[in-house]
């Protein structure tokens, strides 16, 4: 097998931890390096089982630092690199979206200079080289809610079953939130640097992700979380809003197909035409949960509470994923109540990784033994 050095940054978080450990997995040949900073959603726990393979390594590192992603990039002669490091929460994006700025654009932009002045000093130059940038469907914006009772696919709606239209690739950006705004920032230097320079690119736009590790800030964990502790479920609004659901393995799947088949400075939609309004999925949360606690049918129902809207809240979310479908064969591979009770059952069994997240317990440790390791 054909040797590669791949830096995955932002590794330590939700999706990062899986595309690592798919990496790791599956490609021995490869040198995979973990480039994080370790911000409150970067967890090294998330990787345990596979941090003792020998092609794995991890640095701890800011994308904004331009210098340090030069030497990091040099270093270790990078020719591939994955990038997720992001602030990904939009509610945390309101209270400051400075924080997301400075790492989801001029973080991806140090990291696309960094490697385009590497790379050029090549004598193969861009030959063999790839940045993989991961998107975000919200930078599409928002879609009508025209089927608001869910009617099914193939209805006098003609498209999803909350609606007829879906975020294609084609689709204009009109991101609402400082996080999509930000994340639609990042992609257009991506696509920027394809453009002006050549430079070596693949941006992918996947819909919600859930799974193992996710921090519970987001609704799905949220919500496991607090049915197992009996705790109010917030829903904002009257819980409408729809989301397009995918498992995050079925992400890093997508992400490994076109990172080594996907045509260079392309766009793909990632996405599992999986559509529920929000209040289903708490819902449905809750009949998972009670049962795989040995609790009575809905015993937890009363623990919904609908609470303030969040400000700009878009209504619905629908990715058109075919153009990846047509000419790679990627499909998902899970159902999503196959999923979500896989889910469910992970947040159970893991309780103690759940305990050290919520309490924080996590980032003194880790930062701890790094320092450790490096005295
Ligand atoms: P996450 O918040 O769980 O993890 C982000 C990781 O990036 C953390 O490990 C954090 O420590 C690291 N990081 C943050 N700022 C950094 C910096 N300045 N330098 C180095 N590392 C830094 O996020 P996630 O949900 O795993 O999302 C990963 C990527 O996928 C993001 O780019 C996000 O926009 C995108 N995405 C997420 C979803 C989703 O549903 N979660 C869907 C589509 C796309
Ligand atoms: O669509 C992809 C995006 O999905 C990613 O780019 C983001 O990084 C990721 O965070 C996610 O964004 P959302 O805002 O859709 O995810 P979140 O889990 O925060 O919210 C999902 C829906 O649930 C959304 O409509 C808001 C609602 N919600 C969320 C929380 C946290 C609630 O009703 N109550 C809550 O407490």
């Amino acid at each position: 097998m054909e040797k590669r050095t791949i830096m995955v940054t932002g590794g330590a978080g939700f999706i990062g931890s899986s595309v690592v450990r798919h990496f790791v997995k599956k490609y021995p040949d490869y040198k995979i390096i973990n480039v994080d900073k370790l911000t409150y959603a970067g967890n090294l726990e998330n990787l345990k089982d596979i941090e003792h393979f020998p092609n794995y390594s991890f640095i701890k590192a800011d994308i904004c630092d331009f210098v340090d992603m030069c030497r990091i990039i040099e270093e270790n002669e990078v020719d591939g690199i994955i990038h997720l490091a992001a602030e990904s929460h939009v509610d945390r994006s309101i209270k400051d979206p400075f924080t997301f700025a400075r790492t989801n654009v001029m973080g991806t932009l140090s990291l696309l200079q960094a490697a385009r002045l590497y790379w050029e000093k090549s004598p193969s130059k861009y030959s063999g080289k790839l940045f993989y940038h991961v998107s975000t469907d919200e930078v599409y914006g928002a879609l009508e809610l025209s089927c608001p009772n869910g009617t099914g696919i193939s209805n006098e709606c003609g498209g999803g079953p909350y609606g007829r239209d879906f975020f294609t690739e084609k689709t204009a950006y009109m991101p609402h939130s400082p996080y999509s705004a930000s994340k639609a920032s990042g992609d257009h230097f991506v696509r920027s640097f394809h453009d002006t320079y050549g430079f070596p690119i693949i941006i992918s736009n996947c819909s919600n992700n859930y799974g193992p590790y996710q921090f519970p800030e987001k609704l799905i964990p949220l919500c496991i979380n607090n049915i197992r502790n009996k705790k109010p479920l917030p829903i904002y609004g009257t819980g409408e809003n729809v989301r397009d659901w995918l498992y995050v393995e079925d992400h890093s799947k997508a992400i490994d197909l076109l990172f080594h088949k996907g045509r260079v400075g392309q766009t793909y939609n990632i996405g599992g035409f999986n559509e529920w309004k929000n209040i289903d999925i708490v819902k449905l949360l809750i009949k998972i949960t009670d049962k795989l606690l040995g609790r009575q049918e809905n015993e937890d129902i009363g623990l919904i509470t609908f609470v303030k809207d969040r400000a700009g809240h878009d209504l619905r979310y629908a990715i058109d994923s075919s153009k990846l479908r047509d000419e790679l064969g990627w499909q998902p591979s899970l159902q999503f109540e196959e999923g979500l009770e896989k889910t469910v059952k992970w947040y159970i069994e893991n309780r103690k990784w759940l305990e050290n997240v919520t309490s924080g317990d996590y980032m003194n440790y880790y930062q701890d033994m790094y320092k450790l390791s490096l005295s």
